[in-house]
């Protein structure tokens, strides 16, 4: 799948101002296609987790493509819904929430996988059988680009820790619980395909425990590369080891195992540019500063986690090779880059970030009172505002004036 090209880019740019989030549509497309080509033939479902990304016009086009959704905030759960999902294509993972939102997730109707003793009590103290549910389990796993990101280690404060396994199984004697899914999602940035087999090992001892079993769900993280030669998860070597771990221990109770997947990054990532405009170009002893008008108001990645993003100067790509560390207009430490190589820099030129299709937009902020950016979606072609920028109002919106 070609990439946006500069020319689109800078056109979107003029067109619609700066700083812009822009989402290609038919690459999101491309990315569930390698899912379902990988895994053709096997009883999978992938389920997009939309908290990488939640415009509705995504989850639409995501729907219109034959992906489900997985959710986690019973809010994402009501715009899959508003976007058409139907509920039975729609998977609430939820972790240390109210009861009071397993109760509406439930009165919707979607799959819901519960994540604590305490959430698990209660819903079989009021559905028992009525409602098959699935169990997040911590498998004890360490997995993931970095700390920030591996949610099934021994330290974890994700899903039920395995070796709790006989108080979930007194809970489901007690109440007659309808157990139709295992979950388990040990990190995101998940390299080494091997992680997903450990987990379906873990898994593999207690599955003949339960007897209504329809659905193994292995998470998302799947690896997505941040540069040219960056390592990225193999999907036809997991598909290839998923199926064959599969083969070799069929579900003792007879019934097929469906295995389930939520990719984020994989949907979207690649999928995202975020372009952004220089301000002020700065010459110190140390560096020479580019600073562009964002900042992690709008894209935290590389302050939170310490992400890589990729960044091209679209006005002058041809230009001569310098140094520059870009970085954003809050009143804080705002590194986008540091020392990094780029065509050469001028105030007014568009410099753009990859792989800013998840975690983007969506972790973005008002801090400093800026405005939060535009978004825009090219579909076949056409590029298509699908956020507006804030504007001042928005700022104040649900502030009560009592002064
Ligand atoms: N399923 C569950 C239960 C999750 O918690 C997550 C992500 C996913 C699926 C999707 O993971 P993905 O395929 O996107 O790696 N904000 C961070 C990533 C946090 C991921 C949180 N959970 C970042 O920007 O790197």
């Amino acid at each position: 799948m070609p990439q946006l090209s500069n020319s689109q880019l800078t056109q979107i740019a003029t067109q619609f101002g700066t700083p812009v989030y822009v989402y290609h549509a038919e690459k999101i497309r491309d990315q569930y296609q390698k899912l379902t080509t990988a895994f053709a033939g096997q009883n999978v479902q992938f389920f997009y987790a939309c908290k990488a990304l939640t415009n509705i016009n995504i989850l639409k086009y995501v729907k219109s493509i034959g992906a489900n959704a997985d959710c986690s905030s019973i809010n994402e759960v009501k715009m899959a819904l508003l976007a058409g999902f139907e509920p039975n294509k729609v998977l609430y993972t939820s972790n240390g929430i109210a009861f009071a939102e397993i109760e509406e997730a439930q009165s919707l109707g979607v799959h819901i996988n519960i994540d604590s003793l305490s959430n698990l009590e209660k819903f079989g103290q009021k559905y028992g059988h009525s409602y098959p549910v699935g169990i997040r389990l911590r498998p004890n796993i360490m997995a993931g680009g970095n700390l920030k990101i591996s949610t099934g280690h021994d330290k974890s404060k994700f899903g039920i820790p395995a070796d709790q396994i006989n108080q979930v199984l007194s809970l489901i004697e007690q109440d007659n619980l309808h157990i139709q899914t295992l979950h388990i999602h040990t990190g995101s940035e998940i390299k080494d395909v091997d992680v997903f087999v450990k987990g379906i090992e873990v898994l593999f001892d207690i599955i003949p425990l339960f007897k209504e079993l329809e659905v193994i769900d292995l998470g998302g993280g799947f690896k997505v590369p941040y540069k040219k030669n960056d390592h990225e998860t193999d999907i036809a070597l997991l598909a290839q080891k998923v199926g064959e771990a599969f083969a070799n221990h069929p579900n003792p109770s007879g019934k097929p195992l469906q295995v389930w997947f939520e990719p984020g990054k994989f949907f979207v990532s690649e999928a995202g540019y975020f372009i952004t405009q220089v301000n002020v170009l700065k010459q110190t002893e140390a560096t020479t500063f580019a600073g562009v008008n964002s900042g992690f108001n709008h894209l935290i990645r590389p302050m939170f986690y310490e992400s890589y993003h990729q960044i091209d100067n679209i006005s002058n790509p041809g230009g001569e090779e310098k140094h520059y560390t870009v970085t954003g207009n809050i009143c804080e430490t705002d590194t986008f880059a540091w020392d990094r190589q780029l065509p050469e820099v001028n105030e007014g030129d568009y410099l753009v970030f990859r792989n800013a299709g998840a975690y983007g937009f969506e972790m973005s902020s008002n801090y400093n009172s800026r405005f939060k950016p535009a978004e825009v979606l090219v579909l076949g072609g056409e590029p298509l505002l699908i956020r507006k920028r804030d504007v001042f109002e928005d700022l104040l919106k649900n502030q009560v004036e009592v002064l």
